[in-house]
């Protein structure tokens, strides 16, 4: 199928360190349940993994926040849980609780069994929300594909859900690493895969979530998270015109660790705001775009007080190319819209003085 024209590039020019007008800006989670219109269209759909699974709809809130902000970007609506799902370990979600799994993996036993899902039948679904997405922006902004980090799907594999200890997942990796690389072998090979897919279907740039890499020491971090990583962006094919699709990494509280990560041929990383820019635009030195890195939960802050650290980021990170405004996490469910629209306003009022 033929794709339309780009017609605005700003994101993917920021992304490869060219020069903007202005700082392009999308916000993590810019479609999710702060907004009015997305938990009716999820209440019509049901429940969220049906959202996820129905192509109009997942377009459909995709969107929606494009409509209410002008912004530079779109995200594909799905989640990173989808892989473990596609494996067998069903996925639900029971209301204020975040997701589970009804049948998580604990045993090498267990970890054997996994394979790696087909793309072309359990994950279809997500590739074609992929290929409506596209048609439907109709070349206003790009779409970013996205993924879970094999340690950060693990996490969730192992400890059956969220939690705050990850004692189940540690356990593993210190009294059975060797059980532990199995299964981070077999995400890795998964992840590859799934971007590829995404990519084939239209996706423009993909983001690796690694939101757990933070909870381990700087040598299992670099073992058993971001090894993995690297494997994902050397395993990227190229868009059927031949071209390769920016990748972008970004380990939550992962800051301490740019250096290494910039090292993995990533084309940018997501900052959050435990780290400030202007250190990181050094330490980095050229080599990457950086994504970020504003505390979502200034957005719960005045529309004054937002405009103003906004300001902040802005100086921190400097004139020049290769700043991607957002935040440094997902946007918050009670956040005022209206706070949301000061925020990417207070982006195109002040960040054209730091371009030419
Ligand atoms: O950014 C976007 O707009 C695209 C959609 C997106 C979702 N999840 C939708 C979603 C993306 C990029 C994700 C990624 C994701 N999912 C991550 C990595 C980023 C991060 O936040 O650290 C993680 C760890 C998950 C796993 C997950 N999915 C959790 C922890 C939850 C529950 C969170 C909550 O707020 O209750 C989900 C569910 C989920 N994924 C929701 C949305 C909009 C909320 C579901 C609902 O409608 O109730």
């Amino acid at each position: 199928m033929l794709k339309p024209a780009l017609k605005n590039d700003r994101y993917l020019r920021a992304l490869q360190q060219q020069p903007v007008d202005r700082t392009p800006v999308w916000m993590m989670r810019q479609a999710g349940r702060y907004l009015p219109e997305y938990k009716a269209t999820r209440a019509e759909a049901g429940d969220f993994m049906s959202l996820c699974r129905n192509t109009e709809l997942a377009c459909e809130v995709t969107l929606q926040p494009l409509r209410r902000f002008d912004l530079d970007a779109a995200i594909l609506f799905s989640d990173i849980l989808t892989i473990p799902d596609a494996m067998g370990l069903e996925l639900y979600f029971e209301t204020g609780e975040g997701p589970k799994f009804a049948k998580p993996v604990t045993t090498l036993k267990q970890i054997e069994k996994l394979a790696v899902p087909d793309m072309g039948s359990d994950l279809k679904y997500v590739t074609d929300a992929v290929s409506l997405i596209r048609q439907e922006l109709d070349g206003a902004v790009p779409l970013i594909g996205f993924s879970g980090s094999p340690w950060t799907l693990a996490t969730y594999m192992v400890e059956g859900g969220s939690t705050k200890n990850f004692s189940k997942v540690k356990k593993l990796m210190f009294a059975e690493p060797q059980a532990m690389h199995q299964l981070l072998d077999v995400l890795a090979e998964s992840v590859i895969q799934y971007l590829n897919a995404q990519i084939e279907a239209g996706a423009q740039s993909v983001m690796v979530f690694d939101t757990w890499g933070g909870v381990l020491s700087p040598r299992d971090y670099q073992q058993f998270s971001l090894a993995y990583m690297e494997k994902i962006v050397k395993g990227l094919t190229k868009t059927s015109e031949g071209r390769s699709v920016p990748v972008t990494l970004f380990t939550k509280n992962g800051g301490q660790w740019l250096e290494a990560m910039a090292a993995t041929g990533a084309t940018a990383l997501g900052v959050d705001w435990t780290t400030n820019l202007a250190e990181a635009r050094q330490r980095v030195g050229g080599k990457v775009a950086l994504q970020g890195n504003m505390d979502p939960s200034v957005l719960y802050a005045s529309p004054q007080r937002i405009e103003q650290e906004v300001q902040e980021i802005l100086k921190s990170y400097g004139r020049g190319n290769g700043h991607i405004f957002n935040l440094g996490h997902g946007i918050h469910p009670e956040v005022d819209p209206e706070h949301a629209a000061a925020f990417i306003e207070a982006i195109h009022k002040h960040s054209p003085q730091y371009h030419d």
